[in-house]
């Protein structure tokens, strides 16, 4: 079934996540870093590394490091997205968030140094022995969730609070590429870098995936359940955030994921049978319940 594939993923990445910090001690800093990338989380940008590498022959071992790699990244971006100057949420994955537990600067210099540290394995031989993979996959996360990908998809989502207009069906699809469609593209492409070819049939699966998955967590935001979601939801439409749901509706927003979903199955389809995991991903992006 998918989710003991899930799981089983889930557990590798974990092992070789809490490996990075065998050289860190227990101080606090590396205490909050450790809660935050090792206390639960469904795995998914991980998932993806893994799947796409198996795809393209890469071994295991590199996979494994690269998916802890998007996992830390991934992770800082939720610590800072919980502080008070940003979504102000005090629960995460069902835990008090890093700066409830600590405080505010513990949580911003957590995940500052989770951002370093994810950076730090993909300059290891151990990650990938070509040196010229290994700059092609810092450059391309450096793209991923710098200024013109991540962090400024934050920027618009919370410029967007405050706007005088709705934003565009455009602007939104823009803004939500950006704060989330682009670490979950690098985490599918990863898989044919490290295979060292090209990526564009990854790079459309998680396009498509990755919208969808944005959408899916609006909607949750909407009408799912806190205790499954492990987060505090019906914050959007009080906060003035731009969405899908915002935009299109309930129905709409489902039908724009599901439409999403089926294309990004479509490209997959010159793999067969070996990319059926990633085909049930796309399925549990949208199906989730938390
Ligand atoms: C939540 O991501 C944050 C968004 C980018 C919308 P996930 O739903 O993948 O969070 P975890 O890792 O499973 O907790
Ligand atoms: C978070 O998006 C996106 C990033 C952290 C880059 P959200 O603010 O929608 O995520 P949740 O709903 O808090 O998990
Ligand atoms: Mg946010
Ligand atoms: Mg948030
Ligand atoms: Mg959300």
């Amino acid at each position: 079934m998918f989710r003991d594939v899930l799981a089983g993923h889930s557990a590798r990445v974990e092992t070789c996540l809490g490996g990075l910090f065998d050289d860190l001690g227990d101080d606090a800093l590396s205490r909050a870093m450790r809660y935050a990338v090792l206390s639960g989380g469904k795995r998914l940008r991980a998932f993806m590394v893994l799947e796409g590498a198996q795809l393209y022959g890469v071994r295991p071992q590199q996979a494994d490091r690269v998916a802890a790699v998007v996992e830390c990244i991934h992770a800082y971006s939720l610590v800072h997205d919980d502080l008070p100057a940003m979504d102000d949420d005090d629960l995460r994955r069902g835990k008090p968030t890093v700066h409830v537990k600590w405080d505010e600067a513990t949580a911003v210099l957590a995940g500052d140094a989770l951002q370093t540290m994810a950076f730090n394995v993909l300059t290891s031989t151990r990650t990938a022995a070509d040196a010229n993979i290994r700059l092609r996959l810092i450059t391309s996360l450096t793209e991923a969730v710098g200024a013109r990908g991540m962090v400024l998809g934050q920027m618009q989502d919370i410029a967007a609070e405050t706007a005088k207009a709705p934003l565009t069906l455009e602007a939104i699809t823009e803004l939500q590429a950006n704060k989330t469609g682009a670490l979950i593209t690098w985490a599918a492409e990863a898989g044919p870098v490290l295979g060292n070819t090209n990526t564009n049939v990854m790079r459309e699966y998680a396009t498509a995936v990755g919208l969808a998955f944005q959408i899916a967590d609006d909607i949750l935001d909407v009408e799912g359940d806190a205790d499954k979601a492990g987060k505090r939801l019906q914050k959007d439409h009080a906060a003035g955030k731009a969405t899908f749901v915002s935009l299109l509706g309930l129905e709409g927003a489902k039908a724009k994921a599901e439409e999403l979903v089926e294309q990004a199955c479509d490209g997959l389809d010159i793999f067969g049978g070996t990319s059926e995991n990633l085909r049930q991903l796309a399925r549990f992006i949208i199906d989730r319940e938390m």
